[in-house]
């Protein structure tokens, strides 16, 4: 379902405890606010358990954000969310699908190349502080 500020709260928990530079809570609530950002949480409950962010600009989307709360991972809701969302992008007008990983963020990886996401450049040094490279993917819809 849509990022609602009720689940701010959680999303910044999920967010900090998947992440060592976690985005704070106030960048959700700006993504709330965009209109480009398309965002969605899954729900167990009130529970929030993972959710994605993107952003659709003309007929690209970006994800920007994607985590699974640590306690649900590997049980596909990763691939399902992140579907969803594409899914949903596409019946928005979008035909290409891209995102920025970490070269070392196996399992982000291996989710991405599962759904036919490809490699198609590299930005050196682009995480700050570690430098460590981010691989560019993207995929047709
Ligand atoms: C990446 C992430 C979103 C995957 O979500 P998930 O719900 O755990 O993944 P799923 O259960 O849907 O798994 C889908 C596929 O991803 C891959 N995968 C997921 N976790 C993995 C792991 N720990 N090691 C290797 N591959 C993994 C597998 O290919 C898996 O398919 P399989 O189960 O058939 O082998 C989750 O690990 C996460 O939140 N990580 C921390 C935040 C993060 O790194 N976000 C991505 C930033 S680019």
């Amino acid at each position: 379902m849509p990022l609602a500020r009720e689940h701010l709260d959680q999303v910044a928990d999920i967010e900090k405890a998947c992440f060592q530079n976690p985005w704070p809570r106030s960048l959700f609530m700006e993504e709330l606010c965009m209109p480009m950002s398309m965002d969605h949480v899954a729900l167990v409950g009130a529970q929030v358990t993972a959710f994605c962010c993107m952003w659709l600009v003309a007929s690209q989307v970006k994800v920007q954000n994607i985590a699974v709360h640590p306690v649900f991972q590997r049980r596909g809701l990763g691939r399902y969310l992140l579907l969803r969302a594409l899914t949903l992008a596409r019946e928005h007008g979008a035909v290409r699908a891209g995102l920025e990983v970490r070269t070392g963020n196996i399992a982000a990886l291996s989710l991405y190349y599962s759904l036919d996401f490809c490699l198609e450049g590299r930005r050196p040094g682009y995480y700050y502080p570690e430098g460590e490279d981010a691989l560019l993917l993207w995929r047709d819809l």
